[in-house]
This record gives structure tokens, sequence and C-alpha cells, in this order.
């Protein structure tokens, strides 16, 4: 069901969840102060509840109701990168954040962002938690029609069209005197060399207790089976999702994520593109993965890496 802001914001103040658009990827959100509706978006997810949350505000100035002793630096990055796709994990006051949101820990992940309708509906209701709108473990939802797929046509959704970017937030932590990326996302770590004058390394989520919670789980992944491909065998055939400015041969049916010289719009169609494979019921899928390992890349092939539970 397609609702308005304003719809919304009474919805999200009654202590109902409302899926709602983003510029990275749709979110089911509840509000910040409806801990019942908190509790229903991990069941209605499916998600671990040691998973915390992001916390979506309108303004910087509502962190402090949160935060204490801030990193450096906090505010030249909101000043760069908010409203926008940024999430900071900050250390806050336990008391100014329930339990559940922040899974125990004595942080907290922020974001402000840019979307219009999302942020013209934070101004109405104030903080916002929002995972994106998607099953656990399942791609992620780019669209109104993916959120009706997962929640059903009677689910409140305040459409805000297909979302531009496609991939969720870049995640920071401040760790040991510097800033590291927890989560590739829609800004690769080279964005943030100008305001930190240094580019923050990524956490390698290896170990079985990774800075970013979510790391642990299995993301993205549809039903097909997807093996990734750094070459293409030419004696090979099936369903292969590659790029229409490279040449595959004929044996292989490609199913098209974009381009090479546009890693944007391949971002942007990502996750309709795994979603159209349950569609269309394909059992298996190749994956081209020889592209280039940088910029938004790295972000495209974490999350083909996911997807492929590889
Ligand atoms: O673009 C996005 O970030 C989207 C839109 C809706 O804003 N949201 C999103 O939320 O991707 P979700 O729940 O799918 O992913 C949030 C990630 C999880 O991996 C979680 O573990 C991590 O943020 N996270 C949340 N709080 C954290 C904390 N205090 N410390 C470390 N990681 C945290
Ligand atoms: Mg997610």
């Amino acid at each position: 069901m397609r609702i308005s802001v304003e719809m919304a914001s009474q919805l999200l103040n009654e202590g109902n969840i409302v899926a709602v658009p983003t510029e990275t990827v749709y979110g089911l959100a509840a509000s910040l102060l409806q801990p019942e509706a908190i509790q229903s978006i991990f069941s209605l997810k499916g998600r671990p509840a040691n998973n915390p949350l992001i916390i979506h505000l309108a303004e910087v100035s509502e962190l402090a109701n949160y935060t204490q002793s801030l990193p450096p630096s906090v505010f030249s990055l909101a000043a760069d990168f908010w409203p926008g796709p940024m999430t900071l994990v900050l250390p806050i006051r336990e008391t100014s954040i329930p339990y559940k949101v922040r899974a125990g820990l004595s942080t907290a992940a922020f974001r402000i962002p840019s979307h219009k309708a999302a942020h013209r509906l934070l101004q109405k209701t104030g903080p916002l938690v929002m995972p994106s709108a998607n099953l656990s473990g399942k791609p992620s939802a780019t669209s109104a029609d993916h959120i009706e797929h997962d929640f059903g046509l009677s689910f409140p959704i305040l459409d805000g069209g297909d979302c531009l970017g496609g991939l969720e937030s870049t995640i920071l932590l401040y760790q040991q005197e510097k800033w590291r990326v927890i989560r590739l996302g829609a800004l690769p770590p080279e964005c943030f060399d100008k305001t930190l004058g240094y580019v923050p390394l990524i956490d390698s989520a290896t170990s079985s207790q990774p800075l970013c919670p979510g790391q642990l789980y299995r993301h993205y992944a549809p039903e097909t089976k997807l093996t990734l491909l750094k070459e293409i065998p030419a004696d090979g055939s099936g369903i292969i999702l590659g790029y229409r400015d490279r040449e595959y041969p004929s044996s292989y049916r490609p199913l098209y994520l974009g381009e090479l010289s546009q890693p944007e719009k391949v971002a942007e169609n990502l996750y309709t593109t795994l979603r159209t494979l349950d569609l269309d019921s394909i059992p298996s899928a190749w994956v081209d993965i020889n592209v280039p390992h940088a910029g938004l890349w790295l972000t495209i092939l974490e999350r083909l890496a996911k997807a492929s539970n590889g």
C-alpha cells in the first residue's frame, strides 16, 4: 500500500513499521521511541538480535542527544558527507538508546539520508531506526515493488521511486586513532581522503567478532546459486551476469548488470538483477567478476561475493 509522508509519519508515531525510501536502498522504519515496533522489525525481517540497527536523523545537531566524547573529524565528515550514504558508529550514552537498537553495544550507528522524502519524514517523526527493507539474508530492496514482493501488497510503503544509489551506506568506525571502513558501501574509501588526510583502511571482517556485527551473516543472496568467475571459459554455457560492453562466447546467455564503463549504473541495478534471477526461477548462474578492484567496484564485488555465499 503506497502512502503519503503525512500518513507514514502518523503510522510511525503510533508504533507501526513503514518502508521508507533512501538514496541507497529502502529501509524498514520504526520510531526510536517505539520499543515494540523496533522488536517487530527484528521478527519481520528474521534478523538476529545481535545485529544492531542504524539510527537515521534529520539534522547533525540531534547527535548530541545520544553521543559522548566524539572522535575527531566527526563534524568534518558530517559537513562533507551528510546528508548522504555515510554511516558513523559513535560512542553513546547507553541510557539514551534502547538496548535492542544497539544490540547491547556501547556504540550506535548514525546516518542522515539525503533522499527528500526520507528527510521530510524524519523532520516530522524524529529519529527512525531503519535496516534495509528485505528479508534477512536476501537481496536488499531498491523499489516499492521489491518491498511488496517481500512483505505483501498491504505493507505500508512511502514510495520514493527507485533508489538511485542502489548500494547501502559506507559504515565508518573510529579505532586506534583512525577511522576504518567496517562495511563497504556507496562511498568508496578514497572519498574520505580529502576530509581525513588518509584513506581509511577496510576492516577485512574475517574474525568471528567483526567490528560490524552484520558482516557475520549471509547477505544479499538470491535462491539462485551464483558462481563467481574471474575468467570466462570459452567452452562453458548457461546464464552469466555480465556487462553489455564485454563480449561473451555465444554459448552463454548474458543477463546484463550494466556496463563496465558505468559502475554507478551496475550498483543501481544490482539488487534488481539478483531479484530477477529468483523471479525467473533460475537455478544457477555465473557471475563475471573480471572488473577493476577499485572505487565502487570494491563494494559491488563484496556484495556479489556475499550473494554467492563465497
Ligand atoms: O544504506 C543503509 O545503510 C541502509 C539504509 C536503509 O539506510 N540501511 C542498512 O541497514 O543497510 P542494515 O541494518 O541492513 O545494515 C546496518 C549495518 C549492519 O551490518 C549492522 O551490523 C551495522 O550496520 N551496525 C549497526 N550498528 C552498529 C554498531 N553500533 N557497531 C557496528 N556496526 C553496526
Ligand atoms: Mg541489510
